[in-house]
């Protein structure tokens, strides 16, 4: 492993997958650091955020967290400016914040296009550009970004949201050609049914639907999409790049 401590971002991590993959990374030599943002309920996400440090600290390890909305570049800068004063580098970066704003095509606004584009799409085009040039330095880093089994096959009521992940795979392959030579790899994880506050609020009917459609007959955990995230972030995956690794219990082969 390497001879200084890691320092590791993880988008969106007050919750859900992305709590996990902050727990995933819970030990002594690595610095992480998670956004999170809730224009809704920012009272909660705050509360939510300071319980993911709390677990990871009683794992072993160190967090620091922060609201920051991915979608707004000042404020991404700021944030990516703090963690290089505080430790001076950034090894992995996950691109995991995201939202969806679910309505038939015909139906969509306007508004809920765009907040999903530039939250899922732009926010992770905001991040990894900032942190690129951090990782191009130091001549090594590894960037994993959250898709969807979505992005791949599409889904009722989901334009906006399977138009951004299908646009995060087409940037990752891109972000692992244009880097490779500078030792960085980029790599998504495409998850399928996964039972966080995301799907919590789906109704009945559709989650009956969709766990008829998973080979393996049950939802994930965020714990099943954060181990590969682990693992893309080690040393195992150093020879792993521009991938779409699917966690889905089979839903899309
Ligand atoms: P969640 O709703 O439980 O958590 C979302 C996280 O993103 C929270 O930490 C929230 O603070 C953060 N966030 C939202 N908007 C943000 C913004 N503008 N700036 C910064 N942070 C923001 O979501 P979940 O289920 O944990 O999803 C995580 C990722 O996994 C998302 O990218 C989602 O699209 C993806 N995914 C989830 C699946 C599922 O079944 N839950 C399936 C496939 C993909």
């Amino acid at each position: 492993m390497s001879d200084h401590k890691r320092t590791i971002v993880v988008t969106g991590g007050s919750r859900g997958i992305g709590r996990s993959i902050c727990r995933s990374f819970a030990r002594a030599d690595n610095y992480i650091y998670f956004n999170y943002f809730s224009p809704g309920d920012p009272d909660a996400e705050k509360a939510a955020a300071a319980e993911t440090e709390k677990l990871i600290s009683e794992a072993g390890g160190s967090a620091k967290s922060i609201s920051v909305n991915i979608a707004s570049e000042n404020e991404v800068t700021n944030f990516f400016e703090k963690i290089i004063g505080e430790t001076g580098r950034i090894d992995v970066l996950v691109n995991n914040a995201g939202i969806t704003k679910d309505a038939l095509l015909v139906r969509m606004k306007e508004k809920d296009w765009d907040d999903v584009i530039n939250v899922n799409l732009k926010g992770a085009f905001i991040c990894t550009q900032i942190a690129a040039k951090v990782m191009m330095k130091q001549r090594y880093g590894r960037i994993i970004n959250i898709a969807s089994v979505v992005g791949v096959n599409g889904n009722v009521g989901q334009a906006n949201y399977a138009a951004s992940k299908a646009g995060i795979i087409g940037l990752t392959k891109t972000v692992a050609k244009e880097l490779a030579a500078r030792g960085i790899t980029a790599n998504a994880v495409a998850p399928g049914f996964i039972e966080t506050d995301m799907t919590a609020s789906l109704p009945d009917k559709v989650k009956t639907a969709m766990l008829g459609q998973i080979p393996l007959g049950r939802a994930g955990k965020p714990e099943d999409v954060a181990a590969v995230v682990a693992f893309l972030a080690s040393e195992s995956a150093d020879y792993i790049t521009g991938q779409v690794i699917h966690v889905s219990g089979g839903m899309y082969m």
